[in-house]
């Protein structure tokens, strides 16, 4: 085991400061044996923790990070706001040209207000759902996480998971009893409550689910979901804060060809600086205020360092290219791994779309012994084995095949160890 002393007396004096540590519940490495990990700077694919051991990286911020760590268009971009002053509270032409550029390759949004979390993105989409439609009920899937907000905290997946009701107390019954919560993929389910009900302000949906471990769309699901919606007179929100420029430049939506009446963006969106924005047709939109009458604002909204950052990310993710070079590098990673998994019937399995992806472990229960024995050989993946991975175009082809050859390796020691567990047990009986 490696020593981590210089971590282990930050999250000690952490934890006097900050609940259980952390300022987000799945830093804190529920579940796992070791104290959390402790950073002190990244750079490319890989990140150094505050005792100076490196780690290849594939949590990248969750999903934040498409370019890797500190990527020096992003940097230079931010360099530059900084010279000008970091915020106004008052609108920049930043905030305009990176909404210009969303507008120019999501073709449902034509116009956007930008915030500053995923959380208060989804929140909005729905007030102004609601607002929009003189309707009160939604619809969520199990498993889909939209942020902490109190109307979707139901059934969620993601670190929300570890509380005994899959949901978080200080949700008072009133927040939730407009929240229809249903099984992701079941279209019947879907149709059975949008052929019946009046009440239907909006299904909110992860287009690719990527907080239950990455679970694409069944076949047929998303259209489902549009043409319901559409004769219901409710509106579709695709919640695409992970997948939003992370499977193609315009998201879920473009890869499956549906265009939903509002989409959510994150992440990916604020080139690492907290920003995020939910838009769609106009005719939804201008019932903000200052045109309409549903209430949104922001201090920090449209934050010109976040802007800047978000322009300069854009810019290279538009660059022709870009995300086929990202699939060879995915698969310099995947192909080994199937490859062994169909010759040699691997406990495993891995769902992915692009760049995002999960290694399901046949036993789960094997996941921190799984976590520990790539952590200590300097490769970090997201601390819960219901998360999705994410690979930048700063990972080299020698780091994700060396990440595939460790990986390997650990279920080479699984199987020899198993066998011999038998033998021991067997021998027991005997
Ligand atoms: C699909 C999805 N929506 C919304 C959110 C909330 O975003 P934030 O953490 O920026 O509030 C997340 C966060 O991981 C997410 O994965």
């Amino acid at each position: 085991m490696q020593e981590r002393p210089r971590s282990q007396q930050i999250f000690q004096q952490a934890l006097e400061v900050l609940p259980g540590g952390v300022n987000s519940p799945v830093r804190s490495f529920p579940g796992l044996p070791i104290s959390p990990l402790i950073i002190d700077n990244g750079q490319g694919a890989v990140i150094q923790d505050a005792d100076g051991h490196t780690y290849i990286d594939y949590c990248c911020s969750w999903g934040a990070l498409i370019l890797g760590h500190n990527h020096p268009s992003i940097l230079h971009a931010v360099h530059r706001q900084l010279a000008k002053g970091t915020s106004f509270g008052i609108t920049t032409a930043v905030e305009m040209e990176l909404g210009r550029m969303i507008a120019g390759v999501y073709p449902s949004i034509k116009k956007l207000r930008f915030v500053s979390s995923g959380t208060e993105a989804t929140m909005t989409a729905i007030r102004l759902a609601r607002g929009f439609t003189g309707k009160s009920t939604i619809i969520k899937f199990k498993g889909n996480y939209h942020g902490h907000n109190d109307s979707l905290l139901v059934k969620a997946g993601s670190g929300v998971n570890n509380l005994p009701e899959s949901s978080s107390a200080g949700v008072p019954q009133s927040s939730i009893q407009q929240t229809i919560c249903l099984p992701y993929n079941d279209e019947e389910e879907v149709k059975k409550i949008l052929r019946t009900r009046k009440d239907i302000a909006c299904v909110i949906v992860e287009p690719i689910a990527g907080n239950m471990g990455v679970v694409p769309p069944a076949t047929g699901f998303l259209e489902v979901l549009r043409d319901e919606t559409a004769r219901n007179g409710s509106l579709l929100i695709f919640d695409e804060v992970i997948t939003g420029f992370r499977v193609g430049l315009d998201g879920a939506q473009g890869l499956y060809d549906i265009l939903p009446d509002l989409t959510c963006l994150g992440k990916i969106l604020g080139g690492g600086f907290p920003a995020a924005a939910f838009g769609g047709r106009p005719e939804i939109m201008d019932k903000l205020a200052p045109i309409g009458n549903v209430y949104q604002a922001g201090t920090l909204s449209g934050f010109p360092v976040a802007m800047a950052a978000g322009k300069a990310a854009l810019k290279e993710l538009m660059q022709p290219g870009f995300y086929s070079n990202l699939e060879t590098k995915v698969r310099y990673f995947t192909a080994p791994l199937e490859k062994e998994i169909r010759e040699r019937n691997l406990p495993l399995s891995i769902s992915r779309v692009g760049s995002m992806l999960t290694l399901f472990l046949k036993n789960p229960e094997t996941f921190p012994a799984f976590f520990l024995y790539l952590f200590e050989r300097g490769i970090y993946i997201p601390p819960l084995q219901e998360e999705a991975w994410f690979i930048s175009t700063a990972h080299s082809e020698e780091q994700l095949r060396r990440t595939a050859e460790i990986i390997l390796s650990f279920f080479k020691q699984e199987i020899a160890e198993i066998p011999e567990k038998r033998e021991k047990c067997c021998s027991s009986t005997i």
